[in-house]
């Protein structure tokens, strides 16, 4: 089974050919050159660069996976959710392909492909939690087999990612700031400063990070930038400690056999270490490779696949968009 999955919900055009659980190809145009001047991504340039790029990277994913357009038997494409405008592009650009090709569509939840990047060629033991730790999303879910998730946490306000980048503006580091505030942290004391461990209630598995994100801009109004390593470290303490608890108490409400992870933040070393020491002995761990931890063709590929393997019925050829920002 030849199956193509199309990813253009943020700032990364992606895609990805597999054959059954196997990358042939995982093509991505990232926009970081577009956008790190503006300190953020601009919705209405994301779109335009998708448009200029996707035919390019179709191409290439071809090329590269050393198939013929007619031999695709399954297309799959991000529908929701993210910036209208770039989720659009990949929508018509899918649709068109499916109807020419006169092949099945289905339409993929980014948050749901972010976890199902960890079903490539790997055996997963179910029950199993999804942690998408993004950008754009904080977001758990329970899974009782590859293709049913029931989303049992979420951020409130900002996304983890959104805290890292927002930290990383207020120091002074280019964005996005998250792979910046993890390497000034390597040489930060990360007990020099108590920054705040959002848990809302008791038992609550949401999440507030604008919190701590606030508190960084205190603490910076009062002492300036002296210490921006000591700042990352801190920081990233107080954000390493907040998921670990919230995982901790997932696990014991839902005792389940795997977790795994996905989402841009999720290659960051700190992290992924602190879950491994205080989470790893209790339950398996799953970390994509870091290459896929980001927007990429790939993932939607794969839940496609699934969704195809439980006999889910394809969508008929015309999607709906449902963006969330
Ligand atoms: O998953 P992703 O590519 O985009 C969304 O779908 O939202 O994630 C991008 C996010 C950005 O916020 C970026 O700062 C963050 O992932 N990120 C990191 C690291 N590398 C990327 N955050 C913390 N540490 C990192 N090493
Ligand atoms: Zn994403």
């Amino acid at each position: 089974m030849i199956v193509l999955g199309i990813e253009t919900s943020c700032d990364e055009t992606g895609i990805g050919i597999l054959k059954n659980e196997k990358i042939l190809s995982n093509i991505v145009a990232t926009q970081e050159d577009i956008h790190s001047v503006y300190g953020g991504v601009v919705p209405e340039l994301a779109s335009r660069a998708h448009l200029a790029r996707i035919d390019n990277v179709f191409k290439i994913a071809l090329e590269r996976a050393k198939i013929k357009i007619d031999e695709i038997d399954f297309i799959g494409v991000t529908n929701s959710p993210g910036l209208k405008g770039s989720l659009l592009v990949g929508v018509s650009f899918a649709c068109g392909l499916a109807y020419s090709l006169k092949k099945p569509i289905y339409k993929i939840d980014h948050l749901k492909a972010h976890i199902a990047v960890n079903f490539l060629n790997q055996e997963i033991e179910f029950p199993a939690l999804g942690f998408v730790i993004s950008g754009g999303h904080t977001s758990f879910y329970y899974l009782k087999n590859h293709i049913d998730f029931t989303l049992i946490g979420k951020t409130l306000d900002d996304a983890c990612g959104e805290a890292f980048d927002k930290v990383g503006r207020m120091l002074g580091l280019p964005f996005p700031g998250g792979p910046h505030v993890e390497w000034m942290a390597e040489n930060g004391d990360e007990n020099r400063i108590k920054f705040p461990v959002p848990l809302l209630s008791n038992n609550s598995l949401d999440f507030s990070f604008s919190g701590i994100k606030t508190s960084v801009m205190y603490y910076i109004k009062e002492n300036g930038l002296k210490n921006i390593p000591d700042i990352c470290a801190s920081f990233q303490k107080a954000i390493a400690e907040t998921l670990c608890i919230k995982i901790e108490r997932a696990i014991t409400r839902y005792p389940v056999k795997s977790l795994l992870f996905g989402g841009g933040v999720i290659q960051n070393n700190y992290l992924r270490k602190k879950i491994e020491e205080r989470i790893g002995k209790k339950v398996k761990i799953f970390f994509p490779e870091k290459k896929l931890c980001i927007d990429n063709g790939a993932m939607v590929s794969i839940l496609t696949y699934f969704l195809v393997k439980y006999g889910v019925e394809p969508s008929e050829n015309k999607i709906e968009v449902l963006p969330t920002k």
